[in-house]
């Protein structure tokens, strides 16, 4: 659904987009409902975000850590309860929850949906972006909804985005049909559609990592660093960008193409971000503008998940760099041996 101004400028809006996909699958209605009830949600959260940014600036003191855990609870209620009240879903898991939050039956729906309500929180004292991620799946089971619900691969995915509270507020939304980007505009309150069909890069120049944990790394991740730095053709050096916070640093390898990766180190010998409401999400959406998510073993929307706080290494980004990645990571792999458990 789009409207026009006076001149021939013809806007196309976030909600007018959830209407259009909603009405096109001849569905119940409810995926619609649920996803601008989350719309609702995350222009919310992007207000409390600036107003913390307000709280920092005219102070006494800096936001206090307790402030910015306000913040994510604030960010975490806010959606368990849009998400209730709308009447489309049946389980929830949150970064910010400890176990799936069962939607009581009167308020039930088809949907399953996984989300970090506020992801980068760490860095927000510099007024560094943060980020609401989710995806949203069909329930398996027809009996009492569970936490087995969510534990879905995520190829099951029917919709996955983010929202990427940075200079601007950007809500990206991936489908089986593509990945398109909406900006808030503060002064109507709406998201409007500014890029559609975004496909990444098929190579980029940007390899994005914390190489501050360089010592823990395995050999393969060391080889392949080294080969961005310094390659033995003659093309140029990738630049190093890393911000710590997981949407923008997704959100900049969308845009600019190249490579993300969070490997295993010693304080995370899993890898530090979760399967279902980070890594799962993000590699749909980055599969669906055309790029590449893997642990290193295996593609990241294979994995089925076993618990819903589930960690897994993530490196994902433009295809040709992910498949650079993986010839390097391969010559590594130690041969499985099919008589014994070693
Ligand atoms: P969180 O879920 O506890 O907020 O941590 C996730 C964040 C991501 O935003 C970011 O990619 C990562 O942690 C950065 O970790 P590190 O500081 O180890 O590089
Ligand atoms: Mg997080």
């Amino acid at each position: 659904m789009s409207y026009q101004d006076q001149g021939e400028t013809e806007i196309s809006t976030l909600t007018g987009f959830a209407l259009e996909t909603g009405e096109k699958a001849k569905g119940t209605g409810q995926i619609t409902q649920l996803l601008l009830s989350l719309f609702t949600a995350v222009k919310d959260i992007s207000y409390a975000v600036r107003k913390a940014g307000i709280v920092q600036l005219y102070g006494p003191t800096n936001v206090t850590v307790k402030e910015v855990k306000e913040l994510d609870v604030f960010a975490n209620n806010l959606i368990i309860n849009t998400l209730r009240s709308s009447f489309g879903t049946s389980v929830l898991v949150s970064e910010g929850s400890k176990h799936a939050i069962i939607i009581e039956p009167e308020k039930r729906g088809k949907y399953v949906v996984c989300f970090d309500p506020l992801d980068g929180t760490n860095n927000i004292h510099c007024l560094a972006p943060v980020g609401t991620i989710f995806v949203i799946y069909r329930r398996k089971s027809t009996g009492e909804p569970s936490q087995d619900d969510a534990l879905q691969s995520g190829r099951n995915a029917v919709v996955a985005g983010y929202a990427l509270y940075g200079s601007a507020t950007m809500m990206v939304v991936a489908m089986d049909c593509g990945v398109n980007t909406f900006l808030l505009d503060p002064d109507i309150g709406e998201f409007i559609l500014v890029h559609k069909n975004v496909q990444i890069r098929n190579k980029g120049s940007i390899y994005s990592i914390n190489e501050g944990y360089t010592k823990d790394f395995e050999s393969a991740v060391l080889e392949y660093l080294q080969s961005k730095k310094s390659p033995q053709d003659s093309t140029a050096p990738y630049a190093a960008r890393y911000i710590g916070s997981l949407v923008a640093d997704v959100h900049r390898t969308l845009v600019y193409g190249g490579i993300f990766l969070y490997p295993p180190n010693e304080m995370y010998p899993q890898g530090k971000l979760r399967l279902l409401y980070e890594c799962n999400p993000l590699a749909f959406i980055i599969e669906r503008a055309g790029g590449l998510a893997t642990t290193g073993k295996e593609s990241v929307l294979d994995i089925v998940p076993t618990e819903i706080h589930q960690k897994i290494p993530l490196i994902l980004g433009s295809p040709e760099d992910v498949k650079d990645f993986l010839k390097i990571y391969k010559k590594y792999e130690k041969p499985v041996c099919k008589c014994c458990p070693h």
